[in-house]
């Protein structure tokens, strides 16, 4: 098996609430992707309308990638910057696959489909994210050739008293 990967899908409820499921399940089997469990369905669903209206107004463009079974799998956000002088990079956010498709490679398989996209998109000359330290995450993105170009040092605080790092990463696409 493997999944379907689609770059700007057609906005459908289905999409919607696919996303909205990953997230919640990704979220409470402990991913990296702005929440820590519990969460439910319904404190995330404001994080997907919001990207919903960022894609509307063009500013955000959502890689989904879908399993056999038609199911929400996977995803990788794209986000532009606003800023004139840096609209040659963009943002991946949210990149998630779910807990029981991980450690197949489709993680591997997202990030490949994210740089093939961001590659035809006019203008865009790297792909910038950031994920939370501690979790192995920079050994996953370096192993799709992002480099390690930054780290805040406890930045992100999960519980009181459990500080993690905010690290940059980076892939030049030039
Ligand atoms: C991170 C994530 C996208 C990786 O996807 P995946 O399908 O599990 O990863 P793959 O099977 O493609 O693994 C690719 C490589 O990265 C490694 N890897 C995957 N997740 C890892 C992790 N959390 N820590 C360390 N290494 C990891 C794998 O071991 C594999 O390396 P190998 O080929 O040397 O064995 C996925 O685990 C996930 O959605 N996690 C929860 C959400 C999250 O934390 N996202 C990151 C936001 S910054």
């Amino acid at each position: 098996m493997s999944l379907t990967f689609t770059l700007d899908p057609a906005v459908t409820p289905a999409l919607r609430d696919g996303i909205l499921d990953l997230w919640t399940d990704v979220s409470n089997a402990g991913g990296a992707v702005g929440f820590v469990p519990p969460v439910t369905r319904e404190a995330i669903r404001p994080e997907v309308v919001r990207y919903f209206a960022q894609m509307a107004e063009g500013r955000t463009r959502l890689l989904v990638g879908h399993d056999d079974t038609g199911e929400v799998a996977a995803t990788a956000f794209f986000t532009f910057n606003t800023h004139r002088l840096m609209t040659h990079w963009a943002w991946l956010y949210t990149v998630m696959v779910h807990p029981w498709h991980q450690g197949k490679g489709y993680g591997r398989d997202l990030l490949t489909a994210a740089e093939r996209a961001a590659r035809t998109i006019d203008g865009i000359e790297a792909i910038r994210l950031t994920c939370r330290g501690g979790l192995g995450l920079e050994r996953f993105y370096g192993s799709c050739g992002y480099k390690e170009v930054g780290r805040i040092p406890g930045a992100i605080r999960v519980a009181p008293g459990e500080d993690r790092d905010d690290v940059i990463m980076l892939l030049p696409l030039v």
